[in-house]
C-alpha cells in the first residue's frame, strides 16, 4: 500500500474517492464544507434528509456525483461534537477504511487528518490513519492458492494543509515503519509452524541486518547456548527436531557508548505443551506462541527505518516445544545460565524457561532498562481478556512510561502486582524453584518466576497472550504491542 502526503486544494484533486467526516449534530468538518460547496449541496441535503446520522463508526458511501475531479465521496460518522476522542478517531478510521476495501476503490484521500483531537497534533493524526487503514488491507496470502477477495486498494492519499506539512511528513515517516512492522509482525505470526521456524525467524531478521547499515544480526546455535550454560533454554529444544537459535539484533542509533535498550521476546514456533500436552481443541493457535519474538523483530526494523537515536538490543529466543522421548518430563530439574536451579512440574510452562537463561544473558549489554513480551499465561485472558495487555516489572517509572506510550498508541496494557507474596507460590520442595506456581495467580507467578532472572536491571514484563492474535472466524495475528513499543522508543528518542 501507498501513502502520501498531498496539499492540493480539493476542487483539483483527481481521486477516485475523497473521505469526509460529520458529527452526530450535522455538523461537517471543513473538508467536508468545500466539497458541499463543490456538488450543489450534496452533503448537507443527505444530512439534513437523515440518511447520514453522523454516529460514530458509521459511514455513508455517495457513489456518484455531477462531474467533479473527482468520482465520490465517503461520509464518515465520527460521533459527538468535537473534540473527539482518540478511541473514536479510531473507530471512524477503522469504518472508513473498511467501506473503501469493500467498495474496491483503487485510490482514496483521506482528510480527517483536520478533525480536532484533544492534545493530538497533525503528526499522530497522520499516522494513526496510516495505521489503521495499513492494518485493515493486511492480507495473508502466502498460502492461498486461490485468493478470493483480492485487494483492489492501492493508494491513500492524505490531505494535510501547507502550514502542517512538516508535522505530517513526519506522522508519515513513522506511520509507514510502525504499519510495516506491523505487517511484518502479523505475516511471521500467521505463517504456520512448518514454515515459520526457529531457523526461519532467524533467517528473517538476518535478511534485515543485511538491509539496514547500523543493524546487525547474530545467531547463537545450540552448541553456543552450551558453552554458555543456557541449561532451561536447550531443555525445551531437546524434544524437537528443529534447531533452537537465539537471535541477537544490534541496531545502533545512538552515541556508541550510550546504554542500549534490550527487548526479548519469546520465539515458540510451535507449543504443543511437550509431555504436559496440550489438549486439541485450538492447538493450531500455538503457532502464534512466538508472536513476541516477531514483535521485537519488527519493533527493530520500524525502528532502523525511523532511523531513531537509540541503541537497542533485540534477543530472541526461538525453539519448538514438543513432546519426544528425550523431551523435558515432569520433575525433571535444569541448571540455567545464572546458575539457579528449577524444578519443571508442567512441560507446558516451557516460555518462562526458554525466557529466563536470555534475561540472564542480556545482563552482558549492561542495559538500561529491558522488556520481554511473551504469549506466556492462558491465565492473562481470564483476568484481562483481549482488551490490554498485561504489565509487570521491577521499575515504577518503566512501568509509567509504557502505560503512558500504550495509551498514545492504541495499544493498551494494564499493571498487574508482583508482590513478594506471590513469590512464595514457586516454592520447590528439590530445587531452587519450581516453574509453575499453582492454579491461583497464573500470569503474576509467571512473572514472578521471571522476576527472579532480572534482579539486576531495571524491567518490565508484557504477557501478550490475549492481545497477540484474535481467534474464532476473524483468526489472525494483530502486530500488538509493535505499536506500544515503537512509541515507547520514539518517546525514549525524544526525552
Ligand atoms: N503459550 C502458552 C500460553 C498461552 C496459552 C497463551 C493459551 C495463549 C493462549 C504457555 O506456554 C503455556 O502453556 N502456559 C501454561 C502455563 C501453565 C502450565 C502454568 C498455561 O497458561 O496453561
Ligand atoms: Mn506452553
Ligand atoms: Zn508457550
Amino acid at each position: 500500500m501507498d501513502y502520501f502526503i498531498d496539499s492540493t486544494p480539493l476542487e483539483k484533486l483527481q481521486s477516485d474517492c475523497i473521505i469526509v467526516g460529520c458529527y452526530e449534530n450535522g455538523q461537517l468538518i471543513p473538508s467536508a464544507i468545500t466539497l458541499d460547496a463543490l456538488t450543489q449541496g450534496v452533503i448537507s441535503k443527505i444530512v439534513t434528509r437523515g440518511d447520514s446520522t453522523g454516529k460514530n463508526g458509521k459511514t455513508l458511501l455517495i457513489n456518484w456525483l455531477p462531474d467533479n475531479t473527482f468520482s465520490r465521496i465517503l461520509l464518515v460518522g465520527l460521533g459527538p461534537q468535537e473534540p473527539l476522542s482518540a478511541k473514536n478517531y479510531r473507530t471512524a478510521l477503522a469504518a472508513a477504511v473498511k467501506t473503501i476495501k469493500e467498495a474496491q476503490i483503487k485510490s482514496a484521500a483521506c482528510t480527517l487528518a483536520e478533525v480536532d483531537i484533544e492534545d493530538r497534533d497533525w503528526c499522530w493524526k497522520t499516522r494513526q490513519i496510516i495505521e489503521v487503514f495499513d492494518d485493515a488491507l493486511y492480507q495473508f496470502k502466502q498460502c492461498k492458492t486461490l485468493i478470493e477477495n483480492e485487494l483492489k486498494t492501492e493508494q491513500i492519499i492524505i490531505i494535510a494543509p501547507e502550514n502542517q506539512q512538516a508535522q505530517a511528513q513526519t506522522g508519515l515517516l513513522q506511520g509507514r515503519a510502525i504499519a510495516e512492522g506491523v505487517a511484518l509482525a502479523k505475516t511471521l505470526a500467521d505463517l504456520p509452524g512448518n514454515l515459520c521456524t526457529p531457523t526461519f525467524m532467524a533467517e528473517t531478521a538476518t535478511e534485515l541486518g543485511r538491509k539496514y547499515d547500523r543493524l546487525s544480526v547474530d545467531v547463537l546455535e545450540e552448541a553456543d547456548m552450551q558453552a554458555l550454560g543456557m541449561g532451561a533454554l536447550l531443555s525445551v529444544t531437546r524434544g524437537s527436531r528443529q534447531p533452537a537459535k537465539l537471535i541477537v539484533i544490534n541496531y545502533q542509533g545512538g552515541e556508541k557508548n550510550r546504554k542500549p535498550i534490550v527487548l526479548i521476546g519469546k520465539g515458540l514456533t510451535f507449543d504443543a505443551g511437550g509431555i504436559s500436552l496440550k489438549p486439541g481443541l485450538g492447538m493450531d493457535e500455538m503457532k502464534y506462541d512466538m508472536c513476541g519474538g516477531a514483535c521485537v523483530i519488527a519493533t527493530l526494523q520500524a525502528a532502523a527505518q525511523m532511523q531513531l537515536p537509540l541503541n537497542i538490543v533485540g534477543l530472541i529466543p526461538a525453539s519448538e516445544n514438543l513432546p519426544d522421548g528425550n523431551a523435558n518430563k515432569p520433575g525433571d530439574i535444569l541448571t540455567s545460565m545464572s546458575g539457579k536451579t528449577i524444578e519443571v512440574l508442567n512441560t507446558d510452562a516451557e516460555g518462562r524457561l526458554i525466557l529466563c537463561d536470555t534475561l540472564t544473558y542480556a545482563q552482558k549489554y549492561q542495559p538500561e532498562v529491558v522488556i520481554d513480551l511473551a504469549t506466556l499465561t492462558g491465565a492473562c485472558l481470564v483476568a484481562l481478556g483481549r482488551v490490554p495487555s498485561a504489565l509487570l516489572g521491577n521499575d515504577d517509572a518503566l512501568c509509567n512510561d509504557l502505560i503512558a506510550a500504550g495509551n498514545i498508541a492504541g495499544d493498551s496494557v494494564w499493571r498487574l502486582p508482583l508482590w513478594e507474596e506471590y513469590q512464595e507460590l514457586l516454592k520447590s520442595n528439590f530445587a531452587d524453584m519450581a516453574n509453575i506456581g499453582g492454579k491461583d495467580a497464573g500470569t503474576i507467578t509467571a512473572a514472578c518466576f521471571l522476576s527472579k532472572f532480572a534482579e539486576d536491571f531495571r524491567w518490565a514484563h508484557l504477557d501478550i497472550a490475549g492481545t497477540a492474535w484474535r481467534t474464532g472466524t476473524d483468526k489472525g495475528a494483530t502486530g500488538r504491542p509493535v505499536p506500544l513499543l515503537c512509541q515507547y522508543l520514539l518517546n525514549r528518542a525524544q526525552g
